[in-house]
């Protein structure tokens, strides 16, 4: 009797401790901890802190110059510090930084803390040359972004295009590596991998990043064109995509060119594109709808949604059609903003021509993205080389160009983006999407890097 008694209390012991284990157990889920402001911010870093969690064995701390921490400051992803703050170092001055950290048992990890910011004192180290085109367009009454078209494989730490994009540039957008036939693979397969790159090089920098296309008929993949779906499959493909598009990008990109060349050049109607004939005529303000909707799903209620084509300023057809369906996009209210190309030529279009197309956006409320800028000088083939008469009459195209946009109201003002960076690299010279048979000098830079006279007018532009 006296030994079953015994057995009772020693299981009953046993089953107390386990439980009081198992409660401690419960008692050691690590709670979250609190992130606190850092202190001894100095020119290269600062000291960041944090609450003690019950339990915890170590933290895990994250700095990045993303508030959504998709990069990471070198070191300084998941760093295990055993103290309640760290120094953090060999950061750059006059730059936005963000922390946030995690408490860590053997076992156990907690949630990420609250997120804090902070500015590292002095400055970026990036020169502030006023001869830099952001620069001098950030000191204007009424700044705007300072764009240019990029391909991933230019953004190299260190590479000419580099240096050039950190000094002079405060946007950027992809030349061909954001649209449909880039990204998607399939129905609902996306290769992220290329655009992620010039995303993640935009928010590191903190330099705009301006989405282009989301639907374009010289863009759609293959597997589209060959869809031998229904036409409403076809448009839920489209809407799939876009809505997939938008929310993967979603408080990373800040604009989209929604739909690009929708209106033909010819009468003024929609172009026939595959989207119009599998989609029908509302097309363009179905995809709108999609992207605001995908936007606002994602919580990203500051997406701009842009149109985007090119010779509205010379082409009136074209022009009235445009503003036509701008106008639906408007009773719609899914359209913030109006992209004109401006693949101009040194003797078109006209100071006239261009301020006429412009204020018709202006009257309308719309934000002008000025979204391809390059001036072509030998689109009649009748110069072998740059002249010293086509590099002064450039520089006056792109001095006017600049003063127009430089002149709009604040409202209208978002970015002059220009269609790439050197000579030798813009999509002009031989194109024969262009018909143009000889070669061409259409941007700032040479084949060197070098600025051309071009550049001084663009800076003129902004005096
Ligand atoms: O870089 C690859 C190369 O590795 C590969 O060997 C080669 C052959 O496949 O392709 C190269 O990429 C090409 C890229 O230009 C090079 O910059 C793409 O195939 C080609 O499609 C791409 O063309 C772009 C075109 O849009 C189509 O996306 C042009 O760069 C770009 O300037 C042009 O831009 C358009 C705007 O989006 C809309 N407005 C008109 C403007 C001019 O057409």
């Amino acid at each position: 009797m006296k030994i079953k008694f015994l057995l009772v209390l020693v299981s009953l012991f046993f089953s107390l401790n386990s439980c009081s284990k198992e409660d401690n157990d419960v008692a050691e889920t690590l709670e979250t901890p609190t992130a606190n402001a850092p202190k001894d911010v100095n020119d290269n870093g600062f000291k960041a802190k944090w609450n003690y969690v019950s339990n915890s064995k170590s933290y895990l701390l994250d700095v990045s110059t993303s508030e959504n921490f998709d990069t990471f400051v070198a070191n300084y992803n998941a760093k295990p510090v055993t103290d309640l703050n760290e120094v953090v170092v060999g950061l750059l001055g006059g730059t936005q930084y963000y922390y946030r950290v995690r408490a860590k048992t053997e076992t156990e990890i907690s949630d990420y803390s609250n997120v804090i910011s902070v500015v590292t004192t002095g400055s970026s180290g990036i020169p502030e040359d006023p001869t830099f085109l952001k620069v001098k367009a950030n000191k204007v009454a009424n700044p705007f972004f300072v764009g240019m078209a990029i391909k991933a494989s230019q953004l190299t730490t260190g590479s000419p295009y580099d240096i050039i994009l950190k000094n002079e540039f405060s946007s950027i957008s992809a030349e061909y590596e954001m649209k449909m036939d880039q990204i998607s693979t399939a129905s609902g397969v996306y290769n992220w991998s290329v655009a992620d790159k010039i995303v993640a090089y935009g928010n590191t920098n903190g330099i705009n990043v301006h989405g282009h296309a989301l639907v374009w008929h010289n863009a759609v993949p293959q597997w589209l064109k060959n869809f031998s779906g229904t036409d409403a499959e076809f448009a839920l493909e489209v809407k799939k995509y876009i809505t997939d598009v938008v929310t993967h990008y979603a408080g990373k990109v800040k604009s989209w060119d929604v739909v690009n060349e929708a209106v033909d050049d010819t009468d003024g109607k929609m172009r026939n594109t595959i989207f119009l004939q599998r989609m029908g005529a509302n097309y363009v303000k179905d995809c709108f709808q999609w992207a605001k909707n995908a936007a606002n799903a994602a919580g990203d209620t500051k997406l701009l949604l842009f149109y985007n084509d090119y010779a509205t300023s010379t082409n009136i057809p074209k022009q009235d059609k445009v503003f036509s369906l701008v106008d639906d996009l408007k009773t719609a209210n899914v359209i913030d903003g109006l992209g004109f190309q401006m693949h101009n030529t040194y003797l078109s279009p006209t100071k006239a021509q261009i301020e006429t197309d412009l204020n018709k956006a202006v009257a309308k409320g719309l934000k002008i993205h000025v979204s391809e800028l390059d001036i072509q000088v030998n689109q009649f083939n009748d110069i072998t080389t740059f002249t010293n008469e086509r590099r002064l009459v450039q520089k006056a195209k792109y001095k006017e160009m600049v003063k127009i946009y430089n002149a709009l109201p604040v409202a209208n003002k978002y970015a002059l983006t220009i269609w790439g960076m050197r000579d030798n690299e813009s999509w002009i010279p031989y194109s024969t999407d262009l018909n143009h048979v000889g070669n061409d000098w259409p941007l700032l830079y040479d084949s060197n890097f070098a600025i051309k006279s071009s550049h001084t007018g663009f800076l003129e532009g902004l005096d």
